[in-house]
C-alpha cells in the first residue's frame, strides 16, 4: 500500500510547514522594507499568483501523478525519456546544499532558545554599552565558535532523523499537525503585543510605506527570488509531499492555501517587528538576516517587561519554523533512499542524513575557523546560500515547468488538477497556460538577470 498522509488537513499542515520557515521570518520583512514596502508586497503578490501557485501545483501534480520520490517520478511518468532522470537527481543535490546552511541556522536558533532559558543571552558583557553592540558581539562570537554551534546543529540533525524515522503519518504528519497550530498561536500573541506598542502606527508605515521609485525590474527579481525560497519551490520537497497526498486532495486549492498561509506569516512578521523597532527607536542597520533575529529581536525583548518569556517564545517560534522546513527537505533525501533504493526508513535516514554532518560542519566552521576559505568571494556558508537561491532552485523549477508543460503526456497535468475529471474550474487552464508559457520565461529572466 502506498504511503499517504492520513488526512487532507495533515497534508496541508505538512506543506505549509515546509513553506513557512526562516524565509518568512528573517528574509521577507527585510526584503519588503528595503525594496519599497507595499510596492514589494504587491510585486510579491503578482509573483505568487503568476508563478508561485502554478509551479506549486505542478510540483504536487508530479508527486501525486508520478507516485514516488523525485528520482522515481520522471521515469514513472515518461519511462522512455531517460535523460530526464537527471532532473530527479537535481533536487537531491539542492537538498544537501540548502540543508548545509539552513540546518546550521536552525542550530543557532536552538542555542538562543537555550541561552534565553539559562539567562546567558541577557547577562551583561563588560566593555559593551549599548544593547545592540552587546547582542552583536555575542552573536559574532557565538557563530565563530568551533564546537558549540556544531553540537547544536547535530542535535537538530538528530531530531530531524528521529521524526523522519517515525514515518510519514506518525512522524511528519503528526509533528506538523502539532507544531503548525502552535506556530500560529505564538505569532498571534506577538502580533497583539506588538500592535499595542506606542510606536505601532509608525512602525507599520515604516514597513509598508510604498516607495514607487523602487518599482524596478530589480525589485521584481527580488520578489521572484523570495517567492521561490519562501514557497519551497524548485527542489522537490513539494513533489515528495505531493506523492503522499490522498487521491481526493484538491491540488490547486491546497497550493492556494499554502501560499496564503505563507504570505500571512511573512506579513505578520513585518507587523510584529517594525512596531517594536520604531517604539524602541532602533536604527535600521541590523534589520537583515541574522542581525534581525539574533541582534535586533533580543534587543527589543530586553526593553520589554517579561524579557525571558518573549525571548523564549520567539526563539521557540524560530526553531519550530526552521524545523518543519528542514524536515521537508530531509524527506526528499530519505524518500530517495527509501523508495528508489529500497532501504528501510530507518536505514534511509541514517545513510541519507549522515553526509549532512560534514556538510553542515564545514558551513558552521566557515563562520570562524575556516573563515579564510572563499568561493567566488563568499565563505562556504554564504556560497551555499547564494548557490541555492540564485541557481539551484530556479534551475530546478525551470526543468519542472518544461517537463510538465512540454514533455509529460498532454493530459497528465489537467488530469491531476481535476482529480481525474471530477473537478472543474476556469483556473485550471490558466494554471496550465502559465506553467507552459509564462513561468519558464520568468525563471530564465531571474537566472539571466544575476549574471549579466
Ligand atoms: N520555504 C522555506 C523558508 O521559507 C525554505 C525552504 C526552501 C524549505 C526550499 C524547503 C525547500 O524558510
Amino acid at each position: 500500500m502506498k504511503t499517504q498522509f492520513a488526512s487532507k488537513i495533515g497534508a496541508l499542515a505538512a506543506a505549509a510547514g515546509s513553506a513557512v520557515g526562516l524565509g518568512n521570518i528573517w528574509r521577507f520583512p527585510a526584503e519588503a522594507h528595503s525594496n519599497g514596502g507595499a510596492v514589494f508586497v504587491m510585486m510579491y503578490l503578482i509573483c505568487l499568483l503568476l508563478f508561485g501557485i502554478p509551479v506549486m501545483c505542478s510540483e504536487f501534480a508530479m508527486g501525486r501523478g508520478g507516485g514516488g520520490d523525485t528520482a522515481t517520478v520522471f521515469t514513472n511518468i515518461t519511462p522512455g525519456r531517460k535523460a530526464w532522470r537527471m532532473a530527479g537527481i537535481w533536487p537531491l543535490i539542492t537538498a544537501y546544499t540548502i540543508l548545509g546552511f539552513y540546518m546550521v541556522v536552525s542550530g543557532w536558533s536552538l542555542e538562543y532558545l537555550v541561552q534565553t532559558l539559562t539567562g546567558d543571552l541577557y547577562a551583561p558583557v563588560a566593555g559593551t554599552d549599548s544593547g545592540s553592540a552587546m547582542f552583536l558581539s555575542k552573536m559574532n562570537k557565538y557563530i565563530a565558535t568551533t564546537y558549540r554551534p556544531l553540537v547544536m546543529t547535530l542535535i537538530m540533525i538528530a531530531a530531524n532523523a528521529w521524526v523522519l524515522a517515525c514515518g510519514v503519518q506518525k512522524g511528519i504528519e503528526k509533528m506538523s499537525k502539532v507544531l503548525m497550530p502552535m506556530l500560529f498561536v505564538i505569532l498571534l500573541v506577538f502580533c497583539v503585543v506588538s500592535l499595542m506598542l506606542p510606536g505601532a502606527a509608525d512602525g507599520i508605515s515604516f514597513f509598508l510605506k510604498p516607495d514607487f521609485s523602487k518599482f524596478t525590474p530589480e525589485c521584481l527579481v527580488n520578489a521572484l527570488g523570495q517567492c521561490f525560497f519562501s514557497m519551497s519551490l524548485g527542489m522537490g520537497t513539494l513533489i515528495t509531499y505531493g506523492s503522499y497526498f490522498p487521491s481526493d486532495t484538491r491540488l490547486a486549492r491546497t497550493a492556494g492555501d499554502v501560499a496564503g498561509l505563507d504570505l500571512l506569516v511573512a506579513m505578520l512578521m513585518g507587523v510584529i517587528i517594525f512596531p517594536a523597532v520604531s517604539t524602541f527607536h532602533l536604527t535600521g542597520e541590523s534589520l537583515e538576516g541574522q542581525g534581525l533575529v539574533f541582534v535586533t529581536m533580543p534587543e527589543i525583548f530586553s526593553f520589554m517587561p517579561g524579557t525571558m518569556i518573549w525571548s523564549a517564545l520567539f526563539f521557540l517560534l524560530l526553531c519550530v519554523a526552521a524545523f518543519t522546513s528542514t524536515i521537508s527537505v530531509c524527506e526528499v533525501i530519505v524518500a530517495y533512499f527509501h523508495d528508489h533504493k529500497g532501504m528501510s526508513r530507518i536505514k534511509a535516514c541514517i545513510v541519507g542524513l549522515l553526509p549532512l554532518i560534514p556538510i553542515c560542519g564545514l558551513c558552521s566552521l566557515s563562520m570562524g575557523l575556516l573563515g579564510h576559505i572563499h568561493i567566488f568571494g563568499y565563505n562556504i556558508f554564504g556560497f551555499l546560500d547564494n548557490l541555492t537561491s540564485n541557481v539551484l532552485l530556479p534551475v530546478g523549477s525551470l526543468m519542472l515547468c518544461i517537463y510538465i508543460g512540454w514533455i509529460a503526456p498532454k493530459k497528465f497535468f489537467s488530469n491531476e488538477l481535476t482529480n481525474g475529471g471530477k473537478l472543474r474550474s476556469f483556473l485550471f487552464p490558466c494554471i496550465e497556460f502559465i506553467v507552459k508559457w509564462i513561468a519558464p520565461e520568468l525563471i530564465l529572466l531571474i537566472l539571466l538577470w544575476q549574471f549579466f
